[in-house]
């Protein structure tokens, strides 16, 4: 009889005690060791002195071989390695180290998938139509990636990319040299600190690429907004219909793809991407991705120092504001140099016709076109129609698991917004689920509408869902029936802040005010964008047409950015920036 047991419930622990020490190991094993300004024009001297630095604290250059991913030395000196916690302590006093930060995992922007399935890239009449269509301007996007297929990367007409072009084609899964055209003129990929963190990532189960080919479609919805070039006929399920085209469809892209199928994004992988399109020669960055508050301080935070030093070689940084509003100091990326952007609404609209049984109308916003339209249904109060045990105020925002069933089946049921459940998104969910023939969900007034666009849900505003109550009470059987979406153009106010944009101030430094530039150039009241009034301040172009608004806080209107910098830093006229008044 084999006669281990006394001693093998200590094998187990110890080697439970090792596995638990190689995870601990393996969250945040990656460190940047920032080094500041480069101190010599030849990035070979600049990484063996890096490699040099990691010999003398690991104590061979083997293993210094093995534990660095990347050197820095073009935009700036530096380099991520994989270390211990007492050997970056180590690293920290070693001349010439300014700081050693380590990594983090950053998150894409734009989490609210409708945003970007709904919102074909923006048509930016007036300035550019003037002819400012990027022409000669290249544009660095680090996101996902690029799907190079799509039809807003097609090059005709697009002129050879200039000589002081250096970048790179680089090949992966599902991507070689052919993919890059003289629209898509460099793409590259990071991983090594991601995989450094979390493994490796495996292409095999076709979920990701390991090359610049988009996996997720973010980096080609960002890059299509930022340089598309023209697509007849774009559209999102028949609604705003038009020509889709990018921000500045003349300019060239550069594709640097940082971030994963994951949504995550690590900042090691992210500052070499940066370091390589200032060596390439890109004009503009455009990063929506970020952590969120708290923010770290300037010098931990790996893009605020990689776009320090973007900047400090004249190229000019757009980062987004992040997706964490309405509520004050969520925005995020506030470093002084970056222009931070908040999302914006424009002034299209996709009203949805609500006809009563008594034939009165109300009109509601929805995105959906599809069918069971044009036909009378029942119509309930979801706080009529509670499940058992269920409150009238939980069954009346129908939140999820709130409404009977039995009762709910075939009707089209009225919510209101309440503390607890504020998205039509959740109420569309629930009525979906019990087999009813649609939602109108009331709430307070906004343009940022959250209704899925596969279900019949109409958003009205408090005011309207009232008077469907009221209808209702009077009728012996009320009944509604919805009418088609289409787009409506020129009937808003806009540009408005969207709802869900991350506002100011910094919760790092709220005395920076930031520029904020949209892409609209209708006149808009004072005040009635301005979250802040006494923080804003409003500079007129008039003879451009052209509104900068100057205020605290700044997703997807980042890649507009790109478009407007070319146009802003060659047109605005030198002195402009002293019409500067308060408001
Ligand atoms: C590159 O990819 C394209 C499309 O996937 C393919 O047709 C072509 O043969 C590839 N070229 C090379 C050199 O591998
Ligand atoms: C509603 O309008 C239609 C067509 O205009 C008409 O045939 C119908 O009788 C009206 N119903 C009521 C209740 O007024
Ligand atoms: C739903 O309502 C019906 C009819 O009033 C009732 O018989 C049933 O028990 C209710 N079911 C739930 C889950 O509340």
């Amino acid at each position: 009889m084999a006669s281990f047991p006394s001693s093998w419930p200590c094998v187990v622990l110890i080697a439970l005690l090792c596995s638990l020490f190689l995870l601990g190991l393996a969250s945040s094993n990656v460190y940047i060791v920032y080094m500041g300004e480069r101190h010599t024009d030849e990035p070979n001297l600049l990484e063996d002195s890096h490699h040099q630095i990691l010999s003398d604290i690991l104590g061979s250059k083997e293993s210094a071989k093995e534990s660095i991913l990347y050197s820095y030395k073009h935009g700036f000196s530096g380099f991520a390695a994989v270390l211990s916690q007492s050997q970056a302590k180590l690293i920290a006093d070693v001349p010439g180290v300014v700081h050693v930060v380590p990594n983090r995992i950053l998150n894409l922007h734009t989490t609210r998938s409708w945003d970007f399935l709904q919102v074909k890239p923006q048509i930016v009449d007036g300035i550019l139509s003037e002819g400012h269509s990027g022409l000669g301007t290249i544009i660095g996007v680090m996101d996902t990636g690029i799907w190079p297929e799509s039809e807003s990367f097609r090059d005709d007409g697009m002129g050879k990319f200039p000589s002081r072009w250096k970048g790179i084609c680089q090949e992966g899964n599902r991507f070689n040299r052919s993919h890059c055209n003289r629209k898509i003129i460099g793409a590259r990929w990071y991983i090594k600190g991601y995989e450094a963190e979390f493994g490796k990532l495996s292409p095999s189960d076709g979920v990701e690429f390991l090359s610049p080919r988009d996996a997720v479609g973010h980096g080609t919805h960002t890059s299509s907004t930022a340089s598309g070039a023209e697509v007849k006929n774009a559209n999102f399920r028949g609604l705003a219909q038009g020509i889709a085209r990018g921000g500045a469809p003349s300019s060239w892209l550069a594709i640097y793809k940082v971030c994963w199928a994951t949504g995550g994004c690590s900042s090691a992988d992210l500052l070499a991407a940066i370091d390589d399109a200032i060596f390439d020669g890109v004009d503009i960055i455009s990063a929506s991705l970020g952590s969120p508050p708290p923010l770290s301080t300037y010098v931990d935070d790996a893009l605020a120092i990689g776009s320090f030093h973007a900047v400090a070689r004249g190229i000019s940084v757009v980062c987004s504001a992040g997706n964490t509003g309405p509520y004050p100091q969520t925005v995020i990326n506030t470093a002084p140099w970056v222009m931070t952007v908040a999302a914006s609404t424009i002034d299209r609209d996709f009203p949805a016709v609500i006809t009563l049984g008594n034939n009165q109308t109300v009109v509601g916003q929805s995105f959906y076109t599809g069918r069971g339209l044009n036909k009378f249904h029942p119509i309930v109060y979801g706080a009529d129609i509670a499940a058992t045990n269920i409150d009238g105020t939980s069954a009346g925002s129908c939140d999820l698991e709130t409404l009977n069933a039995t009762l709910a089946r075939g009707k089209v049921i009225l919510c209101f917004q309440s503390r607890w459940q504020r998205s039509a998104a959740i109420a569309s969910k629930s009525v979906l689920e019990l087999k009813g023939a649609g939602v109108i969900f009331a709430q307070f007034p906004t343009k940022d509408v959250s209704c899925p666009w596969s279900f019949p849900c109409v958003q009205v505003d408090f005011e309207a869902g009232t008077s469907l109550l009221t209808y209702m009470a009077a009728s012996r059987k009320p009944v509604v029936k919805f009418s088609f979406s289409k787009t409506v153009i020129g009937q808003q106010l806009a540009p408005e802040i969207a709802y869900f944009s991350s506002r100011g101030p910094s919760s790092l430094s709220p005395s920076v005010l930031k520029t904020l530039l949209l892409q609209e150039l209708i006149y808009w009241p004072p005040g009635h964008l301005l979250l802040h009034p006494s923080y804003s301040i409003l500079l007129k172009l008039k003879h451009l047409h052209l509104t900068l608004n100057l205020i605290r806080e700044l997703p997807w209107l980042v890649p507009i950015y790109p478009a407007l910098l070319h146009f802003s830093k060659e047109s605005i006229p030198s002195g402009a920036l002293q019409q500067l008044s308060l408001h």
